[in-house]
């Protein structure tokens, strides 16, 4: 009896592997249209519930140090904001009181998830949905920004270094940038190893996310004023490859 159960279980793991798995995975590594039409929902519906349960404090801390940097601002003109990468919005719980957001993604899938969440969130002056490339934000004017927002978002740009550039062109002198990212592994651990053993499988089925990076260098490297970093660690077995957090705020 035993055995005729694992016989069907391995007789339906080969189902699914070849019906689902291999075709999903071959389009995948072919078309770049389905790469990014298959990311909202991988994101929103697998990787974000299981992320965010523990990545909440850290985005919690992201905003409160956005907060503390804001103080003494005149709260009756509205704070310019914009978040690059917004996917579903997630920050958007998180705002400052009168704001007016332009948000920009280069993921056009992602559009009508961040609609329907945005609902949620009436007090926010939505501006307009850009989408474009950070890497060249033709639509959005030099220093017209008190605040960028992005989060879980560098590791999956093409040129961190342009995004970062890009950033400090459309900030207002004085302006903040703030990201919270998830970091690398320090060098010669099991985890680093980790990290570059799945950055294959992250790049297909989390549309070009790199494990490794290294937030924090590209921040610090790209001409910003001031820059504060912090780092945390998620503790949760489930999130282990990407338990390092990086949390900075940047001043132009
Ligand atoms: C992992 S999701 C994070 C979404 C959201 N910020 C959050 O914290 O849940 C990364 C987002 O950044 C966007 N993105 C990645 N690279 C980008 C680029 N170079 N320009 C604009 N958007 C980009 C993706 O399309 C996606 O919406």
């Amino acid at each position: 009896m035993i055995q005729l159960f694992w016989i069907v279980v391995c007789i339906l793991l080969w189902i699914f592997f070849l019906t689902i798995a291999l075709p999903i995975t071959i389009t995948l590594q072919l078309s770049q249209t389905f790469r990014a039409f298959f990311f909202p929902y991988a994101y929103l519906y697998l990787i974000f519930p299981l992320l965010e349960s523990q990545a909440v404090s850290v985005r919690k801390k992201t905003f409160e140090l956005l907060k503390d940097s804001l103080v003494g601002r005149d709260h009756s003109k509205p704070l310019e904001a914009l978040e690059i990468g917004i996917g579903g919005g997630a920050n958007l719980h998180h705002y400052p009181d009168n704001c007016n957001l332009t948000v920009l993604d280069k993921n056009k899938f992602f559009e009508p998830h961040f609609k329907q969440n945005a609902k949620n969130y009436p007090h926010i002056n939505y501006k307009k949905t850009v989408i474009q490339p950070a890497e060249n934000m033709t639509e959005i004017q030099d220093n017209s920004m008190d605040i960028v927002v992005t989060t879980y978002f560098l590791c999956s740009c093409d040129n961190s270094d342009e995004v970062l550039k890009e950033i400090i062109r459309v900030l207002k002198p004085e302006g903040k940038y703030v990201c919270m990212e998830h970091d690398s592994f320090p060098e010669n651990t099991i985890g680093l190893y980790v990290q570059r053993f799945l950055s294959p499988l992250t790049y297909l089925y989390a549309n070009g996310c790199n494990p490794c990076t290294q937030p924090a260098k590209v921040i610090k490297r790209a001409g910003f004023s001031q820059v504060i970093c912090k780092e945390c660690i998620l503790t949760h077995w489930t999130i282990y490859p990407i338990k390092h957090h990086l949390v900075a705020l940047a001043t132009k």
